[in-house]
């Protein structure tokens, strides 16, 4: 194995060699059998790219605009829990890297470093790319509204509400190992958690518990309402879903199946991606994320409708092995291939990355 990663394969290598295999359990594992988690690396791979040859080059960038901001490429740091599990700095790392890269960055609600410590990092960068907020909702109204106002003071740029996750999916592979968060690493944005309480038999945990305080539709109205801030629905799937997140007002759609960390055999994220762009139409930014390794990965997506990727585990893979160096290497070499893989195939800006590039008919 190469300590030089040149790709995201090898940071992949080095981190797996630098984590216990808990804390690798953690990152890297999909909900039950793995085959959504499979399937989105795969979709993408599996998309032939037609190149045009000829085509003039001169002048060519990867800038795009998204949300009212000029972005110097189109890729943002997906929102990631605990990354303090992985390495001192945790999110601090990231952001910075992010940053330094002009990535977007998404900070999780379950993050271990405090979002005005992030914020104040990040903004003191001129360079930087949008800097936004997963929300996960409370279980009551004014806990997550008093994460908003937080964010919203803090100087955050957006709010991202994962809308997929309801409840953990079913993580074999992290129950196997029994991953727990390092002594002195916390959901700091939270407060502490308490053991389930009990529950009568016949009764579901689930059903009976946890999901009285899930949110629904009438939430996101009520949402749209609380906060100036733009507001993106991320684990959106379903075209009927996009429409309606558009018509509450949402300002962004997000195209993820977590990574394939909750529902096991939801299809790739690439294979979905043409019927939620045909929803979405144009009128918000659509953002997917899901298997992006490569920057033929990126150019796919963007022939296939999106606006901009959300990469995930890569950025945790760069940060557990060579902390902020190793996300900006990440990053960086993401950007880079993303840019070759543009001039082979004949594109000179991301307007250029349409549906054409995937077939010769
Ligand atoms: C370790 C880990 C933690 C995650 N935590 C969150 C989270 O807190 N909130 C969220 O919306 N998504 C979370 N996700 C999902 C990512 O935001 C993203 O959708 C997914 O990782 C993209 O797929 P990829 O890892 O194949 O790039 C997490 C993913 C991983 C790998």
């Amino acid at each position: 194995m190469s300590t030089h990663p040149v790709n995201l394969s090898d940071h992949e290598s080095l981190a797996r060699a630098a984590l216990d295999a808990a804390t690798w359990a953690y990152v890297q594992g999909g909900a039950a059998d793995g085959l959504t988690l499979q399937a989105n690396q795969a979709a993408w791979q599996q998309l032939p790219l037609y190149p045009r040859v000829l085509r003039p080059l001169a002048g060519g960038h990867t800038r795009l605009t998204l949300l009212g901001r000029e972005l110097a490429h189109p890729l943002i740091v997906a929102p990631m829990a605990h990354q303090r599990a992985l390495h001192p700095q945790g999110e601090a790392a990231t952001a910075l890297a992010a940053a330094a890269q002009g990535a977007g960055f998404v900070l999780s609600t379950q993050s271990n470093v405090p979002m005005e410590n992030i914020a104040q990092l990040v903004q003191q960068d001129a360079g930087r790319g949008p800097l936004w907020f997963q929300l996960y909702w409370q279980p009551s109204r004014d806990t997550t509204l008093s994460l908003i106002h937080r964010a919203e003071a803090a100087g955050f740029d957006a709010l991202v509400l994962s809308v997929d996750a309801p409840v953990a999916g079913v993580r074999d592979a992290e129950r196997r190992h029994g991953f727990k968060l390092p002594a002195g690493v916390s959901a700091v944005h939270l407060p502490p958690t308490t053991a389930p309480a009990e529950w009568a038999p016949g009764q579901s945990r689930l059903f009976d518990q946890l999901l009285l305080s899930a949110p629904d539709w009438d939430d996101i109205a009520w949402l749209r309402e609380q906060t100036r801030l733009p507001l993106l629905l991320k684990g959106i799937t379903h075209p009927e879903d996009a429409r309606q997140a558009m018509a509450l007002g949402a300002n962004g759609v997000v195209l993820s199946n977590h990574g394939g960390r909750t529902l096991d055999t939801v299809p790739a994220t690439a294979q979905l991606l043409p019927a939620v762009a045909r929803a979405v139409a144009g009128r918000v930014p659509l953002i997917v994320d899901g298997g992006i390794r490569r920057g033929t990965d990126v150019l796919k997506a963007l022939a296939l409708g999106a606006s901009a990727v959300m990469v995930g585990r890569p950025v945790l893979h760069g940060l557990a092995h060579n902390g902020a160096l190793g996300v900006a290497q990440v990053l960086r070499q993401l950007r880079d291939e993303l840019e070759v893989a543009m001039a082979l195939c004949g594109c000179r800006t991301l307007g250029d990355a349409s549906p054409a590039l995937l077939t010769n008919a």
